[in-house]
């Protein structure tokens, strides 16, 4: 299995992923392409094993390009036919010194790491151990129930 950046020939494979993993988002393919266009807006990689596309994970650069970057997990997924065995955590924990290498290139850093998940989402769990991420806020009935936002304070990668 391989991480790398996204590129336009995945965009039909990760869409069927979005499609099958986020019922309640439409319009998936266009998600993705528009993410992927707004490079370094958005930092989109993919998770591979060479016959398919197992997952995927966006990271956004949050207001504005600064030099201590808040960075934002914006979205992750993996095809339900492959959850559970790891992937989602080497998706995080082995993207982010690649994002961390494009944030060179601009002379940035990451100071903290933001993510947001619906209150009853395993995947808190996941940003906990990946990335010592810490509830620090419930929004009530925000997209579909109840969202936590979590951060990840003072990164050191
Ligand atoms: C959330 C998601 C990306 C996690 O990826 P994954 O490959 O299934 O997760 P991993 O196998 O890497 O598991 C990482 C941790 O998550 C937790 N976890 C994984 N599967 C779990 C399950 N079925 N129930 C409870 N916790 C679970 C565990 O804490 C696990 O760590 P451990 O193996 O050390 O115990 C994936 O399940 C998914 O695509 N879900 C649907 C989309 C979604 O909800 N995305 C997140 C919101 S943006």
């Amino acid at each position: 299995m391989k991480i790398r950046f996204m590129e336009q020939k995945d965009l039909r494979e990760a869409a069927e992923i979005h499609k099958e993993t986020f019922s309640r988002q439409r319009h998936s393919y266009q998600w993705l392409e528009s993410s992927l266009k707004a490079f370094p807006r958005f930092f989109c990689f993919v998770i591979d094993n060479e016959d398919s596309i197992l997952g995927y994970i966006i990271w956004a650069q949050k207001s504005g390009f600064r030099p201590a970057t808040v960075l934002d997990l914006d979205q992750i997924a993996v095809h339900p036919k492959c959850q559970s065995k790891g992937i989602g955590k080497a998706l995080i924990v082995e993207s982010l010194p690649l994002v961390k290498d494009q944030l060179a290139n601009q002379n940035s850093d990451i100071k903290h790491i933001t993510v947001n998940t619906r209150a009853d989402n395993f995947s808190q769990n996941l940003y906990k151990k990946t990335l010592k991420a810490e509830v620090e806020a419930v929004i009530k009935n925000l997209y579909s129930a109840d969202e936590v936002f979590m951060i990840a304070r003072n990164v050191s990668i």
